[in-house]
């Protein structure tokens, strides 16, 4: 058991064993999920009342949430009524934000199926949806009551899905955990997938990186930056092109932070190198797709700068990170773009 705050606390291992334990049995559930989980996961997903939402990032729209809220109140959900989020980070999301502001917001939990909610979105208690083209700009902090984590789900999951999922455990590695970083140096990712038990050590080690994060800056007030480690770089991938998923544009937005901070001499090269050649080793391309120019029209855009500057997270060592602030008119030369 991982302890989050004082009222939410993660579950790995034999965890979903205790999912009724953590619920209670006099409490009603309503479980969200989506039309995949439902097919794959049918056997956990019926023990519940449960509503199906569609797949996909489009199910995380303020028209989706308002479709729960009405379901909430044509079932008669009530504050004593739990919801329980059974699916990836997009259920996760809209879940959280549902059970935040329905009635002033209700208990919820999580059982995160995809490695990205496991080590990522499942926990921290930011849950928002998207407004338009813009991701995440409605949202909510609360955390969940609890997070129910069973590898064993990832098994159902696409290769490119889990591999997208491996990059946030990289990230995890590469900003605070040596040991993770070497034991994934020591794995294939066949052995990621098939071994179970390297899989769930793996996946508590990310976790606990990011609830240590989370501990320390429940509410974003600064600290928390660290976990952007790569995704200045992967959102301006993101919006350029919609061929890379969201862990493979940070891969490779990782990859960049290593070159930048190379060049500015904040990182050993042969860390540097070593951190690419672990992203490379798991099955990452880590050359930039887009041309620098186009992906620093973007980063000055970004709903995460701070007026004239931009914090860029980079790497220090091959388990470290700095926070660098970087006025935007030196952007261009930091980034060593000519
Ligand atoms: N709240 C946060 O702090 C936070 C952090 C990181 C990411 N996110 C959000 O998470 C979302 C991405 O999450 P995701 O990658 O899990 O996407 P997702 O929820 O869309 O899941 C990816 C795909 O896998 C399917 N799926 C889920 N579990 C499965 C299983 N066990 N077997 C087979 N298929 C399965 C889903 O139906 C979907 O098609 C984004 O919207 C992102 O903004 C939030
Ligand atoms: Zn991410």
């Amino acid at each position: 058991m991982i302890k989050v705050t004082d009222h939410s606390a993660i579950y790995i291992g034999d965890a979903i064993e205790q999912l009724s334990r953590l619920i209670g049995s006099d409490k009603r559930v309503i479980a969200i999920t989506d039309e995949n989980v439902a097919k794959y996961h049918a056997a956990l997903v019926e023990q519940f009342e449960h509503i199906v939402v569609p797949a996909g990032e489009a199910a995380k729209s303020l028209a989706c949430a308002e479709q729960l809220y009405v379901e909430l109140i044509e079932r008669q959900a009530d504050r004593s009524t739990l919801l329980l989020a059974i699916g990836g980070g997009v259920v996760t999301d809209l879940t959280g934000f549902v059970a935040a502001t329905y009635m002033r917001g209700l208990h919820f939990g999580f059982v995160p199926t995809t490695l990205l909610a496991m080590v990522d979105a499942a926990i921290g208690g930011k849950n928002g949806v998207n407004l338009n083209r813009y991701k995440n700009m409605v949202g909510t902090f609360r955390q969940p009551d609890f997070v129910v984590c069973d590898v064993s789900m990832l098994q159902t999951l696409s290769d490119r899905d889990f591999r997208s999922g491996l990059a946030e455990v990289i990230k995890a590695a590469v900003i605070a955990d040596s040991q993770l970083f070497e034991k994934l140096e020591h794995s294939t990712f066949e052995q990621l997938r098939c071994d179970a038990e390297l899989l769930q050590s793996c996946v508590e080690a990310a976790m606990r990186v990011k609830v240590e994060v989370v501990r320390a800056d429940e509410f974003e007030s600064g600290l928390r930056r660290v976990l952007n480690l790569g995704h200045t770089v992967a959102h301006a991938i993101e919006q350029q092109t919609s061929d890379y998923t969201h862990g493979e544009a940070v891969a490779i937005g990782m990859a960049e932070m290593c070159r930048v901070a190379l060049r500015h001499s904040l990182i050993m090269e042969q860390d540097a190198l070593k951190i690419v050649a672990l992203i490379e080793h798991l099955g990452f391309n880590t050359a930039m797709p887009v041309s620098m120019d186009d992906a620093l029209r973007v980063m000055l855009a970004d709903k995460k700068r701070e007026g004239d500057t931009l914090h860029l997270i980079l790497p220090t060592s091959i388990s470290g990170v700095k926070d660098v602030k970087v006025a935007c008119k030196e952007l261009s030369e930091f980034l060593g773009i000519l």
